[in-house]
């Protein structure tokens, strides 16, 4: 049995039958004849639930005229078009297909071995360095990613290059309304947001800023929760507390490798891992911006390549403390 869909001008194509990908509401199809296409057909119970809510949006974001350079993005796998069964029934969308690996594999103590042999801290500054650039564009254009899932940021191994993928659950002001993003693990989300129905609530720029340095926070520290204390209580109970053990005053860094990787980040960058995860839970102004990431994360790079840092994702000892100049990375932010 052959699976072929439609796009809205009646224009069929051949999908391959057997999906490459699955994931709970949908099956990701390759396109033998446009290899660097991906359709997503929604499950059929998803349909029969939110079938019309979705086409809804789906072609929202796809004719919307401010959001239409996306498509063309290779960073997000936006929607392109609508496509059709042999019935004429709306099934899913088609977009680009991106290449590469789960970002959850890359920010793991052991699984990124396998895909990214070589890692290393430049290379962990590199994909969020290009998942910061592509966040600041979606930004600009009213768009808020909402579910920080890293098993939605495909990284390829060996370049930069990140892809968000899931980008039907995104919050996105398209064709005169707002549509919300009713998902995300409560471990990701700001406190203000913990307990919310997700899908009446309008995800911010601030909310946002939460869960990117979560995620950041994660893929410097080969996963780890920043919230997550051995012995201690649930990262959810520790967000809607602001208890963040790790800097001056946090309590204790969990054993393991931890400690030694935080000891070898650079200050600013643990400055402003403290400044989110402290004063940020409660006053949602004093999250570090998508910018001050780029210019932070951009400076340990280069520093790191001038040898001033450890670039092992593992270093084997802690830091030995070493001043580096006043407009190093190493200090703190003066005034
Ligand atoms: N554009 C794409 N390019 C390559 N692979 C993709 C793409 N979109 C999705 N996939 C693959 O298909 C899987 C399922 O896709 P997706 O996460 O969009 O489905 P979903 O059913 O909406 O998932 P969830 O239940 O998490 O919302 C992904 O985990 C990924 O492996
Ligand atoms: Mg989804």
């Amino acid at each position: 049995m052959s699976l072929s869909v439609r796009n809205i001008a009646g224009e069929s194509v051949q999908l391959e039958e057997v999906a490459f990908a699955r994931g709970g509401e949908a099956a990701v199809h390759a396109v033998p004849s446009f290899p660097g296409v991906a359709v997503k057909l929604y499950h059929p119970q998803v349909l029969k639930q939110r079938g019309d809510s979705l086409r809804t949006k789906i072609e929202a974001m796809a004719s919307d005229p401010l959001l239409t350079k996306l498509k063309q993005h290779p960073g997000v796998a936006w929607p392109r078009f609508s496509v059709f069964d042999e019935r004429d029934q709306w099934r899913g969308y088609a977009m680009r297909r991106a290449g590469g690996i789960r970002m959850s594999v890359l920010a793991h103590a052991m699984a990124y071995r396998e895909h990214f042999p070589n890692l290393d801290r430049p290379a962990l500054a590199g994909y969020l360095l290009n998942l910061l650039g592509t966040l600041r564009e979606l930004h600009v254009s009213g768009v808020m990613v909402g579910d920080y899932n890293p098993a939605n940021f495909l990284c390829l191994p060996g370049s930069n290059a990140v892809t968000l993928i899931d980008c039907d659950s995104w919050q996105v002001v398209a064709a005169g309304r707002t549509f919300h993003c009713p998902v995300a693990a409560p471990d990701m989300l700001p406190p203000e947001l913990l307990g919310k129905e997700l899908s009446l609530v309008r995800r911010t720029p601030e909310s946002e800023l939460f869960a990117l340095a979560i995620l950041i926070f994660k893929v410097m520290m080969l996963g780890r929760h920043p919230f997550d204390i051995i012995g201690g209580e649930s990262p959810v109970a520790n967000i809607r507390k602001g208890c963040f053990p790790y800097g001056l005053g946090g309590g204790g860094i969990p054993r393991g490798p931890w400690f030694n990787i935080w000891s070898h980040l650079p200050y600013k960058l643990k400055e402003q891992l403290v400044r989110t995860f402290r004063d940020g839970t409660r006053n949602a102004c004093e999250r570090t911006s998508v910018t001050e990431w780029i210019d932070l994360l951009s400076l340990y790079r280069r520093e790191m390549s001038r040898g001033w840092h450890d670039t092992h994702v593992k270093p084997a000892a802690p830091k030995s403390s070493q001043y580096r100049g006043s407009q190093s990375a190493s200090q703190p932010i003066l005034g």
